[in-house]
């Protein structure tokens, strides 16, 4: 977490969905406004949808939310699964709903982790990367560069669930899609901030809070308000009363820390298991001799984090 006096640069990895694309704002607001958050790279995987979905995603929304990052394509299937992708959440495209810009940038000639590797050598100060996604990506770069562990600031992830899942009883699916990426990242020893359901299920914005979204009348608002209905729809027939915004969990963790609890977990990936695969189980009564290596929300300000999500959609004017 940052102390708000100093500036975190980002790389932003995730697989662009509704909720990846308002963590992406998150991140480009704070640059914007408090300068705190300084966006590097952007990089994708495959998830949500395929990777060729969620990379042509990634420059869209790069380019409606003006982030001049560099953007790069990822892993296309998990470390040994197949891919598993969740058009029933974010639609066919990944990103269903209101028409966005056409990219008007090229994607980087690197791939994702020679865009990652690149960018924590060349930082003097360390790196923080947002995993909104299966984690195939920062597993390999933890894989082919144990040396750039001490330039990783932390990993701030939207994954897993303490308590339940949502793909399964047990898992959560960024995990779920790839159990034995988590694993690696899990046991890599970088400081982990674990946004599981436990509090993305409660950060939920509800349809006045698309409202007020609707009209700030910006060359974003619309847009998020129409993502917002799009994400609501399939949720509000599960039962939801509002969006979950898992993902943008995961950024506000570093530019708001105020407003969520944590509790320090040893968390481990469960990568067999005839029901629990992709489960995030956590050592929560300490009977494991075991150091925590996750920083796990627990629960947060519901309206305060509402607000922050709307003052982010305000500083695009
Ligand atoms: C996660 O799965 C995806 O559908 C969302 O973008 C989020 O990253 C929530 O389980
Ligand atoms: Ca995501």
């Amino acid at each position: 977490m940052t102390d708000k006096k100093g500036k975190l640069p980002l790389i932003l990895d995730g697989d662009p969905g509704h909720d990846d694309a308002i963590a992406w704002l998150l991140a480009e607001a704070s640059r914007r406004t408090d300068g705190i958050c300084d966006i590097r790279a952007v990089t994708t995987v495959g998830g949500n949808v395929s990777l060729d979905k969620t990379t042509y995603n990634a420059l869209r929304v790069c380019t409606l939310l003006g982030i001049e990052a560099p953007i790069a394509a990822g892993a296309p299937h998990p470390l040994t699964a197949d891919l598993m992708v969740a058009p029933s959440v974010h639609g066919e495209s990944g990103l269903d709903g209101p028409a966005l810009p056409e990219p008007d940038r090229d994607l980087s000639d690197l791939t994702a982790v020679e865009l990652m590797a690149k960018v924590i050598r060349d930082s003097e100060d360390k790196v923080t990367i947002v995993s909104t996604g299966p984690m195939t990506n920062t597993a390999t770069l933890l894989l082919a560069h144990p040396e750039l562990k001490s330039n990783i600031e932390q990993i701030s992830l939207m994954g897993g669930g303490l308590g339940f899942g949502n793909w399964t009883p047990a898992a959560e699916f960024n995990i779920l899609v790839d159990p034995e990426a988590a694993d690696i990242v899990f046991r890599s020893g970088v400081p982990l901030i674990m946004a599981g359901l436990d509090v993305t299920e409660r950060a939920l914005l509800e349809p006045d809070d698309f409202e007020r979204i609707r009209d700030v009348k910006n060359p974003v608002s619309d847009i998020v308000w129409q993502w917002l209905e799009f994400f609501y729809k399939f949720h509000k027939k599960l039962g939801y009363e509002g969006a979950p915004m898992h993902d943008p969990c995961a950024v506000m963790a570093l530019i708001h820390p105020e407003i969520f609890t944590f509790e320090d977990y040893y968390v481990q990936v469960e990568t067999g298991g005839e029901y629990c695969r992709g489960a995030t189980v956590a050592d929560r009564r300490r009977v494991m001799d075991k150091a925590p290596n996750a920083k796990c929300i627990m629960n947060l300000n519901r309206d305060a984090f509402a607000d922050y999500i709307f003052e982010g959609v305000r500083a695009y004017g």
